[in-house]
């Protein structure tokens, strides 16, 4: 029988991302258009520990559609992945009537989600990271808009740049994964774009700034994702000695987490949230809301993580016999679809960076 939800709570956690706001505006709002109460969850999981939260009406969530961070408030918990601090959040729940609870947030927010689903409190996914590092989905809320930032700020660098005919490394967010790095790299013309994904020929790109040099080129931009830790700084002090052009590092870090998010991700949000209410409240849960191909689907959460391993090559032994062979050819699938795609980006890259 298909669980009857009058409150549901909502809760955004780890690192914020542009399009929150969208999120938390459209969960609300689609919750509350059938009938469903939403407790709005103050700093993710510790609020949810502590109790922080509010019942939310629709004006709560009026005027924030357009703007950066998340009115919930974001936090990293420590003390939600001990069992106490487990079963304190479950009892908060159930104190204040919350049947389920929608998570918005990366993969340490599922890792919560799929907790507290199985001790009895159903809870659905929403992916939002500036990194895309969620390998179920094509694309994060947050994402659009971060690439767009970083473009914005090295437009303005590739500027100063040929002023002076200068070169700037700029490190970009993204953890381990070098989406951010990629595709911005090329929308911003990189002379060389260094991520983790794949072996970076250092050598041939100092050679290439040289030739571009000769050929006229002022202004050179490298982009260094952050997952390779302090290789950017480094390398920007061997291509100052190695072209003779005079070379600046710059880290980008968390300003390309603010801002107001961009059309694509207020409309990802927007979709995301509505798909989350409407799963929740007809049963699902221990799911993550994913976009595949321009479609709003799901997956279930672990199956999620599995993805997240084999596409990262850090699978645990046997991790892949629990599965059927229709769910392991989508593993495999999604994996390599991805790992081309990044790959032939990347290649693109180099060809056209002269
Ligand atoms: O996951 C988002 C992210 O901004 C990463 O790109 C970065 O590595 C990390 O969070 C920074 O974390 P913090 O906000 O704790 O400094």
């Amino acid at each position: 029988m298909i669980k009857s939800f009058r409150r549901i709570g909502i809760l955004t956690s780890g690192g914020d991302a542009p399009g929150m706001n969208a999120a938390i505006r459209s969960v609300t709002r689609t919750a509350i258009a059938r009938g469903v109460e939403v407790m709005g969850i103050y700093r993710g999981y510790r609020g949810l520990i502590e109790g922080d939260m509010k019942l939310f009406s629709i004006r709560d969530v009026s005027n924030i559609v357009n703007h950066g961070g998340t009115i919930l408030f974001s936090d990293r918990c420590a003390e939600f992945k001990t069992e106490e601090g487990m079963q304190k959040a479950i009892n908060m729940c159930r104190n204040n009537k919350i049947d389920g609870i929608v998570a918005i947030g990366g993969d340490g927010t599922f890792r919560g989600a799929t907790d507290m689903t199985v001790r009895g409190i159903p809870c659905i996914g929403i992916p939002a990271t500036i990194d895309n590092d969620i390998a179920s989905t094509d694309s994060s809320i947050g994402f659009d808009t971060a690439m767009n930032t970083v473009v914005q700020m090295v437009d303005r660098l590739r500027d100063t740049c040929e002023s002076h005919a200068r070169c700037s490394v700029v490190e970009v967010m993204g953890r381990n994964a070098g989406d951010l790095a990629l595709q911005t790299g090329i929308a911003t013309g990189a002379s060389a774009i260094a991520i983790s994904e794949i072996p970076f020929d250092e050598k041939e790109a100092i050679e290439n700034i040289k030739k571009s040099k000769q050929s006229g080129k002022r202004n050179f931009i490298v982009i260094v994702s952050e997952g390779l830790g302090k290789c950017g700084e480094d390398l920007s002090v061997r291509i100052e000695q190695q072209t003779g052009i005079e070379t600046r590092f710059a880290r980008l870090a968390h300003v390309v987490r603010g801002g107001s998010p961009s059309l694509r991700d207020r409309l990802l949000a927007t979709k995301m949230g509505a798909a989350a209410v409407e799963e929740l409240l007809a049963g699902k849960s221990n799911i993550v809301i994913r976009e595949s191909c321009g479609d709003i689907t799901t997956m279930d959460i672990g199956l999620a993580f599995t993805l997240d391993r084999y596409y990262k090559g850090v699978l645990k032994d046997g991790e892949l016999d629990k599965y059927t062979p229709d769910e392991r050819k989508m593993l495999d699938t999604l994996r390599n679809n991805k790992r081309q795609s990044i790959e032939k980006l990347y290649m693109l890259s180099k060809e056209i960076s002269q």
